[in-house]
Formats: C-alpha cells, structure tokens, sequence
C-alpha cells in the first residue's frame, strides 16, 4: 500500500504505462523471451530474458521514443524533434520520427560507435556532430532547437520516455507472471525506471537490480551517498552506459530499485559470448550485462539474494559492430 502511494509522485506511474502501452502498440514488435537450460544450470536459477535486441531499431529505445513522438500534438510535431545521444536513443528517435513524418536532427559525439551512426543515417535522421563532451552534445542540441523550433526529447530524463520503457515489463509479467527478481542494465536510468515502476506496481515483491559496469558505477555510488554522483570519467567497453542518472530518474533508482551489481568488462565480453555461443543472438555489451551481473560472484555469492530463483534479464541491446564483437571474443 505504500509502495503504491509512493510511486504516484514520481515522471511516470502505472497509467501512464498502460497508455504508453495503447500508443506504441501498433509500432513496436511484442519481443520474445527466450530461455535455456544450459544457461539456466550455469547461473543455478531460472532466468527468462527478454529479446530486446529484437526490437525494432535493434534495442529497447524505440519503445520510449515512439511513446514521446506519438503523444506530441500536431502543432509540436511539425518542426521535429531534438536529441543528443551516442547511439540507441538517436537511432530510436530518428525511426519514430519518419513513422510519423517528421524531421529528427539528432546531435552525435564524434566517438559514437559506427554501426550505431548509420542506424540513425538508415532512419533518414538528420546528422550534427559534436564533441564527444556533455557540454558540447548539450550547446550542439540547443543551437538546433533555436535554429529548427523543434522539440527536445531527452534519452532518459523525461516521463514520456520512462513511460514507454516501461511497457516491457507489462509484456515481460504477462509472458513470464511468476518471476521474482528483474535484472535491468543501468545508464542514465529511464529503462530502469521505468520498468521499476510498473513491475512493482504489478507485484510490490518483484526484486529489481541494476546492472552496471565497474568503470561508470555511478549509480552504485549515487545509492551509497544517497545523491546524484556524476564522474569525471567512465572506461567500459559498454558504450551505452557511460551516462549519468537525471533528476527524473534518481528519486525511481533511489526508491525503488533494490541493488545495484557492478561487473568487470571481461564479465561482459563472456556474456557476450555466452549469449551468442548458447542463445544463438547478437548482443551489444550494455545489452548483455544483466547477464554478466546474474552470473557474477558478488551477485551468487550473497547470501541475500538466495530466494532469487525466477530472474527476469533485460537483453537491452543488438548493435555491436561485428568487428569489435569478434576483436573482444579474442581477448
Ligand atoms: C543497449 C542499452 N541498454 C541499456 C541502456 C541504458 O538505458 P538508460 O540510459 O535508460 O538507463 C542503453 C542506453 O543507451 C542502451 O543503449
């Protein structure tokens, strides 16, 4: 009951989930979940993940940026959208744009992975570049919003994004109803947040763990201070979570996420492996962390997360440029 007031005050609730749910439904793919035995017995717990990497655009993004596109009125929507984003979020928006016929001009560092610039080319986004700094993506974005009257949707820090992520797990405890644990990669938060809150707005029980590289552990830090910590720098090879938690996004992670689990790179690349050798399906590195934390000794081997025994792993991601795949199996 109080974890049901509580999570009225937050960007998105349950309802505007479901509405997110009506508005993106004849755009999205219902992706499938997959498990197997062999990874199942590996991890000693039952685990039922969620192909997001078969969403349309390759990753979960398109769920939030078809959401914040479709609920623009007319008069808004005529001008465009603006975004700043290395990779999913650009891609996404710049799909959700040309479905409903307007322009996308999407700010990108100059250090973006490939494969994820020419995803947004594909969807006929309108490419600027910046410098690979969150001040200069950020000044870039404002410049084109003065120049284009357009609108700002923000990857992560905006309710209508949330909203839209959180429709996987209305499909998710629809597929899989008796899970107890849902293990979800973490950057600036608007996945997490999102399927937090409808999750446990199903089932106030359900478990939900971060998952975060060790070299952007942000989030990790921000629990233990009880803030927001941004960092100077971030090393992972998950080009996906470098970003930082917003003011939307922290009081969600802050309340409702239960943990965070921080893994290495190398866990990542063998999860990687893993789901290519064992579930026959591509996954960038951000996608395949929860993974990487399910299989981790700091999550298997705390005893508090024992009774954790139907787990729920977001595969957030598909894009990995196939150079870099196989450069990282080498290592
Ligand atoms: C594949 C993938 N997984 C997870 C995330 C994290 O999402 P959020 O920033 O909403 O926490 C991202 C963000 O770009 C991503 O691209």
């Amino acid at each position: 009951m109080e974890e049901a007031s509580r999570i009225k005050k937050y960007a998105a609730d349950i309802t505007s989930i479901r509405e997110a749910q009506d508005r993106i439904k004849p755009f999205i793919h219902k992706t499938p979940v997959l498990s197997s035995e062999t990874l199942s017995s590996i991890s000693g717990r039952k685990l039922y993940f969620k192909c997001e990497c078969f969403q349309k655009g390759g990753a979960f993004k398109f769920r939030g940026a078809c959401n914040a596109i479709f609920s623009l009125a007319d008069d808004q929507a005529v001008k465009g959208v603006v975004t700043h984003s290395s990779g999913n979020h650009a891609a996404a928006l710049a799909l959700a744009a040309k479905l409903r016929g307007i322009p996308a001009y999407i700010v990108i560092p100059r250090n973006a992975p490939k494969c994820k610039v020419e995803n947004v080319l594909r969807y006929g986004g309108q490419v600027i570049w910046s410098e690979a700094t969150m001040q200069s993506r950020e000044s870039t974005a404002s410049k084109i919003l003065q120049e284009t009257g357009g609108v700002l949707v923000h990857p992560y820090n905006d309710g209508r994004i949330i909203s839209g992520q959180g429709t996987i797990s209305l499909e998710l405890l629809e597929q899989a109803p008796h899970l107890d644990t849902i293990i979800v990669p973490i950057s600036g938060g608007g996945l997490i947040s999102g399927v937090a809150l409808a999750a446990k707005s199903i089932n106030p029980a359900i478990r939900i763990f971060a998952a975060e590289p060790q070299g952007a552990n942000d989030a990790a830090q921000s629990k233990a201070a009880a803030r927001i910590i941004t960092l100077p720098e971030t090393n992972t090879i998950a080009d996906g979570l470098r970003a930082f938690l917003g003011d939307l996004t922290w009081p969600v992670v802050r309340d409702l996420v239960d943990d965070v689990i921080n893994v290495e790179d190398t866990e990542i690349i063998q999860a990687m492996k893993l789901c290519y050798e064992i579930l026959k399906v591509a996954v960038e590195p951000s996608g395949a962390i929860g993974l990487a934390a399910v299989l981790s000794d700091s999550f298997r081997k705390n005893p508090v997360w024992n009774d954790c025994k139907h787990i729920g792993i977001i595969l957030s991601g598909g894009n990995v440029d196939l150079g870099m795949l196989w450069d990282s199996f080498r290592k």
